[in-house]
């Protein structure tokens, strides 16, 4: 039964402001586009970070040989030159494998470090602050990077990718629950897309910017790195005016007049709060039931179970979808399948990559995560054999490149239709204030874990496979489609307790009536 919460008489003023008529409310105001773009800049610092060191590769290992003394071990700089597109076993000097395998690997490490401590960050002192005191670590890593010609380069941009990666791991978790937990409901699919076209748009940045004739070459290399620094300084400019997240204030710290500040911030000012609150009332009153949901806890709750199957299932279907195997190595890719200007190809994914997170964005409060995360997970499995057929006859039919090249481009599309960014949003979706840091920190571990077992791990499996290479994610991913439609509810529009509800198999709570509303609104102004 529905209890009224009791809404101090000593309210805020603007808190008690009469509300808008049913159906006027404002939802998307200025302050939620700020707070909004604000936090997705820690998104923007991921995919940069994912994308940039891929185009410099061949430049900056001179300069790490140089730095080595292994410099006058190559012949000449025109040899070195051809090391990215055909490695020559001339030129990989073991210590230059080791320092570059180094700087593209400790980015990973350091995410799969760091998204365990989510959960900590985000309680300890509130999202924002979470999200503004990790911006230190993100202008370190970026000076380090940036300077690397100063020192020794391959030392600088190992510990700069660390750390950055540490950041990033952090951010990656941190973003998504914030905008999760700002969203109002309609939107909340929607805003929660962001954090990946934020994503896809600092890969697409880093490609553009990683073109030979912009910052990626010999002069200016470091700038490319180190250039990230400049969105945590944008970042932290622009937190501080943001509200801290309501469900927090009130769920977390039980600060309910504060919480009603900031909804009204995000919401607008003559925004009816009530609503809200007694969502959060109820939230509130779950959480207090039981204690704190620590990482452990979690896994070896029996109540959590369903929930947290589904969100590791779901980050699992996004990594092992192979979606990295082709954006870590789309060149060589492109290079296999005939393709003339793989780099420009490269680029073409990042676009490519770039609208259809858009298509999303527009999609995903209309058609639902369950219905584009099965689209997207069945049109890239077919996508996947379009490009093992292709690969395989390509040395009979030349044309066949267009159909490995086209296969490629649409596996992109259907990635970002849902697999890309639903499992990022829908873990905030799928617990409640009580178990959601715990497990946001568990979904990132895995989600980062797998992407560094296929980065680390692909070239191996395609040199063992060859064409066939891609056979492995057509079952992979026909076995996450039935995953999917089997286990995956549909979250779309329904509160936080609705979507808990369908997991603990008890009825879904009644719609709050609008004689109840009439009665906590009485009880607001009384
Ligand atoms: C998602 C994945 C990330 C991938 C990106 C590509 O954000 O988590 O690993 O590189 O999509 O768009």
């Amino acid at each position: 039964k529905l209890r009224a919460p009791v809404i101090s008489s000593s309210a805020a003023p603007h808190c008690t402001a009469p509300p808008r008529p049913a159906g006027m409310e404002k939802q998307l105001t200025g302050t939620l586009a700020l707070a909004v773009f604000a936090a997705a800049l820690g998104s923007l610092q991921y995919g940069y970070n994912l994308g940039v060191i891929n185009a410099p590769q061949e430049v900056i290992q001179g300069h790490y040989a140089r730095s080595l003394g292994l410099y006058s071990e190559l012949e000449s700089d025109e040899e070195f030159n051809i090391t990215t597109a055909e490695p020559s076993s001339d030129f990989a000097h073991p210590s230059l494998t080791m320092y570059w395998s180094l700087s593209v690997a400790m980015f990973p490490v350091g995410g799969i470090i760091s998204s365990f401590l989510v959960g900590f960050v985000a309680d300890i002192r509130g999202r924002i602050k979470g999200m503004l005191v990790l911006n230190i670590l993100a202008v370190v890593a970026s000076l380090l990077m940036g300077l690397a010609k100063m020192g020794s380069p391959h030392i600088m941009v190992i510990a700069g990718r660390a750390i950055m990666g540490f950041y990033c791991g952090l951010s990656s978790g941190l973003v998504p629950m914030y905008i999760g937990e700002i969203a109002p409901l309609k939107y909340r699919g929607a805003l929660g897309t962001l954090h990946q076209l934020a994503i896809v748009t600092g890969i697409l940045i880093s490609q553009v910017l990683g073109l030979d004739f912009l910052l990626g070459n010999n002069d200016m290399w470091h700038l490319l790195l180190g250039l990230s620094g400049s969105i945590a300084v944008l970042q932290s400019v622009l937190l501080p005016l943001c509200p801290e997240s309501p469900r927090y204030l009130y769920i977390r710290l039980g600060k309910k007049e504060e919480a009603c500040k900031s909804l009204k911030r995000l919401k607008g000012a003559d925004y009816d709060t009530t609503k809200d609150l007694v969502e959060m009332q109820k939230e509130k009153e779950e959480a207090m039931k039981e204690a704190h949901v620590s990482i452990p806890r979690l896994v070896r709750s029996t109540a959590y179970r369903q929930q947290l199957f589904v969100a590791l299932m779901m980050h699992l279907s996004q990594q092992f979808s192979g979606i990295n195997a082709i954006f870590y190595y789309s060149t060589s890719i492109f290079h296999n399948a005939g393709v003339a200007q793989p780099v420009y190809a490269t680029i073409g994914v990042g676009v490519v990559n770039t609208i259809f997170t858009l298509v999303s964005v527009v999609l995903v409060d209309r058609a639902g995560r369950r219905t584009l995360m099965l689209a997207g997970l069945a049109g890239m499995c077919l996508c996947a054999v379009g490009m093992t057929v292709g690969l395989i006859h390509l040395s009979t039919y030349p044309w066949m490149s267009y159909l490995s090249m086209s296969a490629i481009f649409l596996f992109v599309c259907f990635f970002e239709i849902g697999p890309g960014p639903i499992p990022w949003f829908i873990v905030a979706e799928l617990f409640s204030q009580g178990p959601r840091p715990a497990a946001i920190a568990l979904a990132g571990f895995c989600n980062w874990t797998s992407n560094f077992i296929i980065g680390i791990s692909f070239p191996y499996i395609e040199k063992y496979c060859g064409q066939y290479v891609f056979i492995i994610f057509v079952v992979l991913l026909f076995l996450f489609t039935l995953f999917t439609a089997l286990r995956v509810p549909e979250t779309e529009g329904k509160t936080f307790e609705e979507i808990s509800a369908l997991f603990q198999r008890k009825r879904a709570p009644q719609p709050i009536v609008e004689a109840e509303l009439e009665q906590l609104k009485g009880a607001t102004e009384a």
